[in-house]
């Protein structure tokens, strides 16, 4: 049975009352109403559980002896969907109150003898009160502050996409080989079981590794003929470059390792930083293989893509001087196994 409804002058805080006696429950409406709160009384535990359900309350006051349901046994039903309403048991009698161990499992925030005077029950309703309304503030708070996060990072990757695009655009042989080499490298990461937080870097460490080549000058970027010593040199600056581009903005901060040492070989003898073995980042040594196994797929103004068998034998060979052997291994396996992965992923990007 339903005991009170809405109150006009309510401060909007939503206070559901259960107990099976009808008249606690009105000395509460009444009690509880001239404080200012939302009241509704239930006198049946059960009607209470599916009252929760449908509508929100923010406090709950429960009695805890109660026919057919005892309170912790409502308490039990209500957080298996509900684990924010704050709850308070109303107790008879001391000895009668709930051992401590099931308050806590059952997330009750406190628990109270009945008495005629309502004062201490009125503290424990209004520091629960209080609580809520830090609770809801620190909500509200968290999605503002995941709302303008969410914003910051679109418009940060939507002006270094912008920037790729101007890379890619300069050369139209490079073009698609960012996606591809993001692709791999997801492709990769799966296979060696990374979780999908590492599969996001490596995809958008792929999409970036070669934004740096924005800082190269185009006569350099589009020779088509053998390269000097001091242009190849200028070529070498692109993973510094784009690690700097980047450094601006801390959600990259992941992905800068891919970028500034995608170019690193494993016996040391690569660029910028001439890291060996496993001090290359390892994401930046799979993008590394990603990276040439493109390079050796795609067709050049100088020559045709290299034939697969040429590839593996290439990436074999390159084992423990150029690419990590273990990721070698890793990524022959899947050219020898399971290849149509490769093929899915150039057939997106021709
Ligand atoms: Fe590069
Ligand atoms: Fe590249």
């Amino acid at each position: 049975m339903r005991k009170g409804t809405y109150d006009a002058n309510s401060n909007g805080y939503k206070i559901i009352v259960v107990d099976d006696e009808p008249g606690i429950v009105d000395s509460l409406s009444i009690f509880l109403k001239r404080s200012g709160y939302n009241f509704t009384g239930v006198t049946d535990p059960v009607e209470a559980i599916e009252l929760v359900k449908k509508e929100h309350f923010d406090l709950m006051l429960l009695d805890f002896i109660m026919t057919p349901l005892h309170g912790d046994q409502v308490v039990e039903e209500i957080r298996k969907f509900n684990r924010e309403l704050y709850i308070l048991l109303l107790t008879g009698h001391k000895d009668l109150a709930p051992p401590l161990e099931t308050i806590r499992r059952l997330d009750i925030q406190g628990y109270c003898e009945k008495s005629d005077k309502f004062d201490q029950l009125l503290l424990l309703v209004e520091s629960g009160i209080k609580a809520i309304s830090q609770m809801n503030l620190i909500k509200e708070i968290n999605e503002e502050l995941k709302d303008a996060n969410q914003r910051l990072e679109k418009a940060y990757m939507e002006s270094i996409e912008t920037l790729r695009y101007t890379v890619e655009a300069k050369d139209p042989y490079t073009r698609g080989h960012s996606d591809r080499v993001s692709e791999y490298s997801v492709l990769i990461g799966k296979y060696l079981g990374l979780p999908e937080e590492d599969l996001k870097i490596l995809r958008i460490g792929g999409l970036f590794h070669d934004i740096g080549k924005i800082g190269v000058p185009d006569s350099i970027l589009l020779k088509t003929e053998k390269l000097t010593d001091d242009e190849y040199s200028e070529i070498k600056n692109h993973p510094s470059i784009g690690a700097h581009i980047l450094s601006n903005a801390s959600i990259f901060k992941d992905i800068i390792p891919i970028v500034k040492h995608h170019h690193e070989k494993y016996d040391g003898n690569g660029y910028p930083s001439k890291l060996k073995g496993e001090d290359i980042p390892l994401f930046a040594r799979i993008a590394a293989i990603a990276d040439t196994f493109d390079a050796m797929t795609s067709k050049r103004t100088y020559r045709d893509s290299l034939g697969l068998d040429i590839v593996k034998a290439e990436i074999e060979r390159c084992k423990g001087t150029q690419f990590d052997p273990k990721l070698a291994d890793i990524f022959l396996d899947i050219l020898n196994n399971h290849y149509t992965d490769i093929v899915e992923i150039q057939s997106k990007y021709l």
